[in-house]
């Protein structure tokens, strides 16, 4: 089963002590992808997801910069496409800003201009949720584009920061601490 399969994948994560700073333990994601039996399980997993999604939405925003590598695969499976939510400077052509305020700083969400089309329903990919400040400021973007977010997904959720309490969508979260 699907719930079977998560608790699988919890193998593949590392973990890191003091980084990026002294005191913190680092969860590496992307360590799933450096067993090929991770990428495997992942796979087969976000399979299972698309099936319980599909036709509930129209295209998956993905941000940046790890939400890039898993978001494709959900994209390969839901047979819709996937764009780019990026930091300001990194995206060619013109694009919609949305400025947002982080724990350490201010920084500006970019989507490509004409990316989204009005009223789609957007699916928005990420690896990590803490805050939630990055899945609201993207929400918030997507929005001024003319789209509406319905659902969410992240590799791993820290939970006591309850950051979907910010969101008013349904977050999938494949992995906690
Ligand atoms: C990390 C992570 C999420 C965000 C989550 O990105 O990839 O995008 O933080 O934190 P939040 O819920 O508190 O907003 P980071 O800003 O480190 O950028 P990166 O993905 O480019 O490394």
């Amino acid at each position: 089963t699907l719930e079977d399969n998560i608790k699988m994948l919890e193998q593949y994560i590392e973990y890191f002590p003091d980084f990026p700073k002294p005191g913190i333990l680092y969860k590496d994601v992307l360590s799933v992808l450096s067993h090929s039996d991770g990428l495997k399980l992942l796979e087969v997993i976000l399979k299972q997801i698309s099936i319980k999604l599909r036709g509930k939405v129209d295209c998956i925003a993905m941000l940046e910069t790890r939400g890039f590598i898993f978001a494709p695969i959900l994209s390969l499976h839901l047979n819709v496409p996937c764009i780019p939510v990026s930091k300001k400077g990194n995206l060619p052509g013109p694009v919609i800003e949305f400025p947002y305020i982080l724990e350490y700083g201010e920084d500006i969400l970019t989507l490509q201009l004409n990316s989204i089309t009005k009223g789609q329903k957007i699916f928005i990919v990420d690896d990590f949720l803490a805050t939630g400040g990055t899945l609201e400021a993207a929400t918030r973007l997507i929005e001024k584009a003319g789209g509406e977010v319905v659902q969410g997904l992240v590799l791993m959720e820290k939970l006591e920061l309850e950051g979907r309490k910010r969101l008013n969508f349904p977050v999938i979260s494949l992995l906690s601490e």
